[in-house]
Parts: C-alpha cells; sequence; structure tokens
C-alpha cells in the first residue's frame, strides 16, 4: 500500500453535479461562463439540487421556499449573543449551524424529502446567521429577512440595515453563482465523508463548514485581502512579492490542485473587481491585484485562483474582511448540499486506508520500568 499524499489524482467517487474537464468547469454539464453570465444563484441552486434547470413556476417556488425558511431560531440568536466579540466569523458559523440541528424536529428524519426540506432551510438560514453575527458583535439587533427578494439581496440588506443598490445586488449574486460548486474539493469532500456513514445532512455541512475556513481552501479570500492591506499600495507590490517568493512563502489565491492552467472563475471576478473600482473611484486594490498576477504569474507560472480578485470585489461591496470565507460559505452550502443528498442516492462508507510509516515489533513497557 502505498499512500498519494494529499489524495493528488485519486478519483474517490462518482457525481453528476459538477466537473472539472481540461481546465472547463461545469455544473450538471452547463459551463461556468454561461452561468456566470446569465443565471441567478437560485436557478444555480436549483439545477444542483435537481439536475435541470428550473422552469419559471419551479424557480419562483425555490425562491418562495428560500424567503419563506430564511429566519433563524430565536434560541440560536440568544446564543450567539453569547459569543465571545471576538470570535472567528467562520468558527461562529460553524457553532451556529451546527445548533440549528438542535431546533429542527425533522434534523434525523433520513428520507430523500426530509433532506431536501433541510437543504432549503440550511441555504435560506446559512446568510441570515452571517449577517447577524456581523450585526450582534457590532452591539446590533439581527434584521428579519425580507420576503420576496433574492438571497445576495437579502445578504446585503440584513449586514447593513439598508436597501442595497443592484450593482451590488448583481454583482454578490455572480459570485455566489462562481462559488457554488466545484467538483470534490476538500470542503465537499468532508461533507460526504460525514454523511456516508449515515449521519445528518447537519454534521456534513458543519465538518464541510470546518474544511472551508481553512487558508488553502477557502479562508484564502481572506488572506488576499490581509495580503493586499498589508502591502498598502501598487508601488510596493514589487518588493514584497519579490521577498515573499524569494522566502518561498504561499502567495494567497494563487495556484490550484486541479488547474495548472488558470481558474475559469477567476476572469469574471477579475472584471468584476476591475467594474467595482471604476464605479467607487477606488482602483487600489484592484490595481495592486493585476501587479501582484503579473508577477506571480510571471515569475512561478501559477496563475490567480477564484479567491484572489474575490477579496478586491468584496471590499468594494464594502462588506467586512473576515466575511469573505462566511460568504463562500453561503454559495458554498449549494454544492455541499447537492453532493449530500447525491451521496444518500448511492452511499457506501468512504473509508480509505493509511501507509504505515510507524514502528513495528514495539514492546509494552510498564510505567514503572520506563525512563
Ligand atoms: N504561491 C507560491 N508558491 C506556490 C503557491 C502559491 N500560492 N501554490 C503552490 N506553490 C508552489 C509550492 O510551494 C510548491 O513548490 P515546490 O514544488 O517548489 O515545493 C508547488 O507550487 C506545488 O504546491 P503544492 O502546495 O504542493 O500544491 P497543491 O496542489 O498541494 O496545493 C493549493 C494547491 C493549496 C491551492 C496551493 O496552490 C496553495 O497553497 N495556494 C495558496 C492558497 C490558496 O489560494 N488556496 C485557495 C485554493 S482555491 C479554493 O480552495 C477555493
Amino acid at each position: 500500500m502505498t499512500a498519494t499524499k494529499g489524495l493528488e489524482g485519486i478519483v474517490a467517487t462518482t457525481s453528476s453535479i459538477s466537473s472539472i474537464i481540461d481546465g472547463f468547469l461545469t455544473y450538471r454539464g452547463i459551463n461556468i461562463d454561461e452561468l456566470a453570465e446569465q443565471a441567478s444563484f437560485e436557478e444555480v441552486v436549483y439545477l444542483l439540487w435537481f439536475g435541470k434547470l428550473p422552469n419559471e413556476a419551479e424557480l419562483n417556488q425555490l425562491k418562495q421556499d428560500l424567503s419563506g425558511n430564511a429566519a433563524i431560531p430565536a434560541e440560536v440568536i440568544s446564543q450567539m449573543k453569547l459569543y465571545p466579540q471576538d470570535s472567528n466569523s467562520m468558527a461562529a458559523l460553524r457553532t451556529a449551524i451546527s445548533s440549528l440541528a438542535l431546533y429542527d424536529a425533522e434534523a434525523n428524519d433520513m428520507s430523500r424529502d426530509a433532506n431536501v426540506r433541510k437543504a432549503i432551510r440550511l441555504q435560506a438560514q446559512l446568510p441570515t446567521i452571517v449577517a447577524a453575527f456581523a450585526r450582534i458583535r457590532q452591539g446590533q439587533e439581527p434584521l428579519e429577512p425580507k420576503q420576496g427578494v433574492s438571497i445576495a439581496h437579502n445578504f446585503l440588506y440584513m449586514l447593513t440595515g439598508n436597501e442595497p443598490d443592484e450593482v451590488a445586488v448583481n454583482a454578490l449574486d455572480t459570485a455566489l453563482v462562481l462559488h457554488a460548486d466545484h467538483e470534490l474539493n476538500a470542503s465537499t469532500f468532508a461533507a460526504r465523508v460525514t454523511v456516508a456513514t449515515l449521519s445528518d445532512i447537519y454534521s456534513g455541512i458543519t465538518s464541510a463548514i470546518g474544511a472551508l475556513k481553512g487558508p488553502l481552501h477557502g479562508g484564502a479570500n481572506e488572506a488576499v485581502m490581509a495580503m493586499l492591506e498589508e502591502i498598502g499600495s501598487p508601488e510596493q507590490v514589487d518588493g514584497y512579492i519579490g521577498e515573499q517568493l524569494d522566502n518561498k512563502v504561499k502567495i494567497m489565491g494563487f495556484g490550484h490542485r486541479v488547474y495548472k492552467n488558470g481558474d475559469p472563475r477567476a476572469k469574471h471576478l477579475q472584471k468584476m473587481s476591475r467594474e467595482l473600482g471604476e464605479l467607487t473611484g477606488n482602483l487600489r486594490w484592484y490595481d495592486m491585484s493585476i501587479k501582484i498576477e503579473e508577477i506571480v504569474t510571471g515569475q512561478k507560472g501559477l496563475k490567480p485562483n477564484v479567491d484572489f480578485y474575490s477579496a478586491s470585489v468584496y471590499t468594494s461591496l464594502e462588506i467586512p474582511r473576515d466575511l469573505f470565507t462566511p460568504i463562500f460559505a453561503i454559495s458554498r452550502v449549494s454544492g455541499w448540499a447537492a453532493h449530500i443528498l447525491e451521496q444518500f442516492e448511492n452511499n457506501r462508507l468512504i473509508r480509505p486506508r493509511a501507509e504505515y510509516t510507524g514502528p513495528s515489533n514495539s514492546k509494552y513497557i510498564p510505567l514503572e520500568q520506563r525512563s
């Protein structure tokens, strides 16, 4: 038995949800470029869960179900008020999502219908939790979700208390489309491993949030913004990035396990970053990002991934840096839920082996004889 480090190149399951083939990403066979340019996030949620684009009635029903289930139990809000004010946002999200299960009478109902209803509730409630966390830590009361608006609109409203403008709603909606699913990424794999034991959907999503938090995965978008802030201005980019590369420090937002010729989602976020920078009259983050890309791609051949330009996009939308990864989760919960439903359809326990590299033939030494 020989281990493959990081399971690179290992095909661990079949899936008909999304594919990465020859550098092209599709959701249910539809190229991500078409979806980014034309689809709403709610259409993508339907596509991922039910395998086809919704007709008008199906889309309206899903939107209604999502709006109608967006409120979170008062008990969860009360608990969130007890979280330390400086809690890590992903740790708070992981905790709140886990506790939602305690107030869901269907939490352990394993039927397909109940799991679809729970997927709807999780998709609907996750943005409400992120916005509530952001308000509570500032001493503000969480806002009730609005009815009849999109997830992107509702989230921006619940975060700020103001009606968001159309440009911001559209930009966030596109970002949600781009992040919704990505084959067997680390967090999706974590979700599938968890539910393959026939554990429940809340446990699967909680595992996934834990995996997404790390800076080698979803946490990279926050790390990118931290880097941009540390660099400060386009003039400082050369020196900073040169030094990091010389010291073999990884540049966040670059590289990918699967894409070696570039992440097809990055160009959409780059365009949005420029457009939002122009609109807000602040192109500093975009200009710095372009310069960083030139250096990192030029010197290392590494291309930006989905996390690189999303950092400047969210900053232009005036979203606090530590909510970037929770926003990733607002989107990716759609993909996690799709994979969990798929896993349950044809389940087998996921239990690989390890190549043992420890000592052999060791003997037990009684405590009193140990030095
Ligand atoms: N900056 C500098 N060098 C890099 C980077 C980077 N961002 N990424 C990879 N490399 C180098 C590594 O140092 C390594 O060099 P070496 O062979 O000389 O040691 C080589 O490229 C291979 O890198 P690995 O880390 O082994 O590649 P792996 O496929 O395991 O990792 C990953 C992929 C985690 C995305 C990696 O590129 C990375 O850490 N990137 C920065 C973090 C990041 O942006 N994560 C988000 C990924 S997208 C997502 O999850 C949503």
